[in-house]
């Protein structure tokens, strides 16, 4: 099992997640994060520090598509440990149905 993040962390990317994560499991998209899940240790912190609310357990209905994409970009994307500046619109971004298609492929920064 593992921690997965999910659509509504797209064009919002909070950051809040990645303080609190104590094995430093996140990577770092250009508009996106995610875990990577032979590195989550499941503690479940995460879940409730996100305020777009977009991190779920793989056990959750219907999640295999994110669990795929969370995999992916793990192997690809730089390591995050430390908050940043969420993105400047997050706040309009956040609840927005049909993000999917606007996930980046391009790495972010990392710290
Ligand atoms: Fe990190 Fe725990 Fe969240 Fe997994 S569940 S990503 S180990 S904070
Ligand atoms: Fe994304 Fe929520 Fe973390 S919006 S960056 S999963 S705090």
């Amino acid at each position: 099992m593992t921690y997965i993040v999910m659509e509504n962390c797209i064009k919002c990317k909070f950051t809040d997640c990645v303080e609190v994560c104590p094995v430093d499991c996140f990577y770092e998209g250009e508009n996106f994060l995610v875990i990577h899940p032979d590195e989550c240790i499941d503690c479940g912190v995460c879940e409730p520090e996100c305020p777009a609310d977009a991190i779920r357990p793989d056990t959750e209905p219907d999640i295999e598509i994110w669990l795929e994409i969370n995999t992916k970009y793990a192997e690809i994307w730089p390591n995050i440990t430390m908050k940043k500046d969420q993105a400047v619109d997050a706040e309009d971004w956040d609840g927005k149905p049909g993000k999917l298609p606007l996930l980046s492929e391009q790495p972010g920064e990392g710290d």
